[in-house]
């Protein structure tokens, strides 16, 4: 939610400056900006729109010398929380006439109060935002020591923030800080660059160090110092990006989220990688940390999360209760905190967030803590908050996701799921024959998966005659019933077609009264067990006039029968059905929105990690 990146060295600070930007953009883009240093001056430029639309106006408005020979700067794409999505409102915010600028991450929740004070002593607003007053604390707090103003004015803020901060009065220096919102520092051949996240330093170099919550650090082009908020020095390790630059880049696809999707067979073959026994028929989490004995000692897992995540998480309690006997309760992380959740040392929470930096989930995670439950984490972002918090859990291998949907990272999350209700059922009531069957089935899934895609084409003929409807009903049972909400979920982020996911029994307790021939229901008709309700529930729409695009096992021909249109599958067992009917859906959503002209890799309202609660 909201990109930052920094830039210090000996090279042109725009051009970098604005190519982070744009791998950032998925964060936020309502508007953008940047600050550049140079001559002992600030030149601050700010757009509303996209970072093309800055690009332009950099272009336009600033003398090619500065642009072409600063060699410090601070950018921002913005999603706005406090103010309107207006040039006034897009950071970078500048305070001292012009000569401190900062870009600004999360929420100052006491601005208000800041604002009034510092108001009352003279400061000038020209913007609505949060971020502007402590742009101007930092400013009142400068006596010649930038790292000292912005710790004494962090030690006044109540909220989160990822924050840069330049000061033509201190050129050769970046201060950047952070509570609750990512921060990284690239660390390059006489050059910096900080950003939200690697992927806006990985092209520069792989060389980071995370800053933790609390950290606050001088950037010079020799790199980082970093402190408390009280000034003592701390040590934060050098780690190495493990990911490749063009698994940042659409590889020839038009889209991220089209490349994401067909990315699945190999990402999920690195998230099982190495993960599987295949002599004792269990699967090796070793990041999990759990000795045999607390693996026994298990009641219950809890499960937190938001958005696709959660509806991974919802596939997890089939998957926990019928493969290991454990009760399982997942739970949208945000509600999870204000319910006075009962949790002992006998519950397992996981927390699921493809970022690993969702507020909500992070709040969860800490409730969980502190009640004194075991928590894991089961993240894509390596080094991410969640995954440091939790200190326990699975990686989910799957490469950057940068398409705000989230596709790779559902499938690699239930496959995940999958491995650790294995694993707690081998250490419970599952034999090994049935371990090793489901080993065997968990290694075809990235075939499977690839098998689905073939169906691209077809999927996207179907798509075609449904791109103009405006409504759309997914119904599935059991197991599969997340998966009905998670292909609604596709559908409206990015078609924005009001979708609905519903359990197919629930369909005639009144969404049916809005059945009618210009309503399609997408059936999840997969042949595993409890087929045949479905396809009953399948014919209640056919007789209200309602199109079925029925999801179906290949060579299924009753499934067929009850279906206006097919997408055909192959037969697995219930277990890894939620992976590949979620592939097809994916591609359904896809080629609708691509057929409807949506901005598919940026969708309207939305960002792809939410920061703030
Ligand atoms: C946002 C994104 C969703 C995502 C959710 C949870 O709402 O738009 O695609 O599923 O956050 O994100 P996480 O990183 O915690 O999985």
């Amino acid at each position: 939610m909201c990109g930052i990146v920094g830039y210090i060295g000996k090279r042109n600070a725009t051009d970098i400056l604005i190519s982070g930007l744009r791998r950032l953009e998925y964060r936020g883009y309502d508007s953008a900006g940047l600050a550049l240093l140079s001559d002992d001056k600030i030149t601050l430029v700010k757009q509303t729109g996209k970072v093309a639309a800055l690009e332009q106006r950099l272009k336009e408005s600033v003398a090619s010398d500065v642009r072409e020979h600063s060699c410090i700067g601070i950018a921002h794409t913005r999603w706005a929380t406090h103010g309107l999505p207006t040039e006034a409102n897009a950071h970078p915010h500048t305070a001292d006439n012009g000569d401190l600028a900062l870009v600004h991450n999360g929420i100052i929740e006491n601005f208000a109060d800041l604002r009034r004070q510092l108001e009352s002593h003279g400061c000038i607003f020209t913007s609505q935002t949060d971020t502007e007053a402590l742009a101007h604390l930092i400013s009142t707090f400068d006596e010649g020591d930038l790292l000292a103003a912005v710790s004494l004015a962090l030690k006044r803020v109540q909220g989160t923030y990822g924050i840069a901060v330049i000061s033509a009065r201190h050129p050769g220096q970046i201060v950047v800080a952070r509570r609750g919102s990512p921060l990284v520092v690239g660390i390059g051949e006489s050059e910096t660059i900080i950003a939200s996240d690697v992927s806006a330093i990985v092209a520069h170099t792989r060389q980071v160090v995370y800053l933790q919550d609390g950290d606050v650090a001088l950037i010079t082009e020799n790199g980082p110092q970093v402190y408390t908020l009280e000034n003592a020095a701390v040590d934060r390790a050098v780690s190495k990006v493990e990911w490749e630059v063009d698994a940042a880049e659409k590889g020839g696809f038009a889209h991220f989220m089209l490349k994401e999707i067909f990315e699945q067979p190999a990402a999920l073959q690195n998230t099982i990688r190495g993960r599987l026994d295949m002599a004792l028929g269990t699967a090796i989490l070793s990041g999990l940390n759990l000795t045999a004995r607390e693996l026994a000692a298990i009641r219950r897992l809890v499960i937190v999360a938001c958005g696709t995540s959660l509806h991974a998480g919802m596939v997890g309690k089939y998957l926990f209760e019928g493969l290991a006997d454990l009760p399982t309760d997942p739970e949208q992380a945000a509600e999870f905190r204000y319910c006075n959740p009962i949790l002992g040392a006998d519950d397992l929470v996981v927390a699921i967030s493809q970022s690993g930096e969702t507020a909500d989930t992070l709040a969860a995670v800490r409730e969980g803590m502190q009640k004194g439950a075991l928590v894991a984490g089961l993240c894509n972002v390596v080094g991410s908050t969640i995954a440091r918090e939790t200190g326990r859990g699975v990686y989910l291998h799957a490469g950057p996701e940068i398409g705000v949907a989230s596709t790779k990272a559902f499938t690699a999350q239930v496959t995940v799921l999958l491995m650790m209700a294995l694993k707690l059922g081998r250490s419970r009531r599952l034999s090994r024959e049935a371990g090793l069957s489901l080993c065997e089935e968990i290694n075809r899934i990235p075939e499977m998966i690839g098998r689905v895609l073939e169906e691209n084409e077809r999927i996207a003929s179907i798509a075609e005659k449904y791109a103009g409807c405006n409504n759309a009903f997914f119904i599935g049972r059991g197991i599969l019933y997340p998966t009905a909400l998670e292909g609604a979920l596709k559908l409206k982020e990015i078609s924005y077609i009001h979708a609905e996911g519903y359990q197919a029994a629930e369909l005639k307790h009144g969404p049916i009264a809005l059945l009618d021939k210009k309503l399609p229901v997408i059936a999840l008709l997969n042949d595993i067990p409890g087929k045949e309700k479905t396809l009953g529930n399948a014919q209640e729409c056919i007789a209200r006039s309602a199109p079925v695009i029925g999801i179906l096992t290949e060579g299924d021909h009753e499934a067929e029968q009850v279906s206006t249109d097919v997408i055909r599958l192959p037969r697995t067992s219930a277990y890894t059905a939620p992976v590949i009917t979620a592939a097809a859906l994916q591609l359904f959503a896809y080629h609708v929105a691509r057929l409807r002209g949506c901005e598919i890799d940026q969708p309207r309202n939305l960002a792809k990690s939410v920061t703030v609660e």
